[in-house]
């Protein structure tokens, strides 16, 4: 690679919120601090190629999806080099192709958005790194997920880490509302957990994540839920550390009904479950409650259930899934995943 021409390739994982983000504040700062699983097999695989140009009148890029070009993608990638030029005032100066793939199928009803903008950062991060070698590690990451918080809030949680904390929490040092940081003092039941994705329903979500973090501002109930964040993420973060796998499914469940119960209560209203949903969350409470399985559930901003458990009841989980929840799925499709590490340089 030269400063004049190359290219990078960078993988970035998904990610899945215990303590869940949903309001915020100007330029992607997040109404509550929040803690993710960084995934595994759910990721995007990015590869970035640079030209030097002499004309600098400003961003051009190509952008191809599965080695096609689709317009659909470009306004997205348009606002998100608009709002970090600022900071990475190189851009200007080259010519972009953006080559892009998901591991996961498209139109799942996965957002791709945070792995996707976590991908893309790690190569324009890469390129910075180029043209200022003497940057450290830890500027690397931490930019690299800053810049990614611009491009989609959760994104910045989808960069370095297996455990990632995005806002600022008393508890938490080194907690930043610019950028996520890994949260270390995992136990070990924690470390190998599973997530297994149902796919509900793969259509398109009927409301935007940035119309739902819109509707936060004027939310009756807005205040309580920030402060019931900060509260959950406290008692999140001992339970990790303490691998207290009770108290982490009562807060997990708690946070997952209270995203759609704040998406329940604004103004529009809206309800993102679907029958489905519901039957599997209730089939969830059953086995627990008749196994003792420390399984639960986790839901983002759509109909999807993600089926958290640790390693050591994986088999037993699986064959639950298999007998009794994949009726419930759309072409009885789900993902087997599980913790994973961050982005990779490929
Ligand atoms: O990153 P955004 O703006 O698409 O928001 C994502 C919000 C949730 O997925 C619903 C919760 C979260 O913390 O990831």
């Amino acid at each position: 690679e030269t400063a004049y021409r190359g290219s990078f390739e960078w993988s970035a994982p998904s990610n899945i919120a215990l303590v869940k983000y949903w309001g915020k504040k100007a330029n992607q700062i997040p109404a509550n601090p929040s803690i993710s699983f960084t995934l595994n097999e759910c990721k995007t695989i990015t590869k970035l190629a640079y030209e030097h140009k002499e004309n600098t009148d400003g961003i051009s890029f190509d952008f191809l999806f599965e080695g096609q070009p689709k317009d659909s993608f470009r306004p997205k990638i348009e606002k998100f080099f608009e709002r970090v030029q600022g900071y990475l005032p190189f851009l200007k100066d080259y010519h972009f192709t953006i080559d892009t793939r998901n591991t996961f199928p498209h139109s799942s009803g996965i957002a791709s958005s945070a792995s996707g903008m976590a991908a893309l950062a790690m190569n324009l991060m890469s390129l910075e790194r180029l043209l200022n070698p003497d940057m450290t590690d830890a500027y690397f990451y931490s930019k690299a997920s800053f810049l990614a918080r611009l491009g989609s809030g959760s994104a910045c949680r989808s960069v370095k880490g297996s455990v990632v904390v995005w806002g600022e929490h008393a508890e938490i040092e080194g907690s930043s509302d610019l950028f996520g940081v890994p949260f270390e003092n995992v136990h070990d039941v924690f470390r190998s957990y599973k997530d297994t994705i149902l796919l509900v329903d793969k259509g398109e979500k009927q409301v935007s994540s940035t119309v739902g973090h819109d509707l936060m501002h004027g939310h009756p109930f807005a205040e309580r839920r920030f402060a019931q964040a900060h509260e959950n993420l406290s008692i999140t973060k001992k339970a990790l550390t303490d691998g207290d796998v009770d108290t982490f499914i009562k807060i997990v469940e708690s946070e997952a009904l209270t995203l759609h119960a704040m998406m329940m209560t604004s103004m529009p209203y809206f309800i993102l479950m679907k029958p489905n949903t519901l039957e599997i969350i209730n089939r969830i409470w059953k086995l627990r409650a008749e196994t003792q399985i420390p399984v639960c559930f986790t839901l983002d901003a759509g109909a999807n259930v993600h089926v958290l458990y640790p390693e050591n009841v994986a088999v037993k989980v699986l064959d639950f899934i298999k007998a009794e929840l994949l009726g419930y799925c759309q072409n009885n499709q789900y993902i087997c995943d599980e913790i994973g590490t961050g982005a990779v340089n490929l």
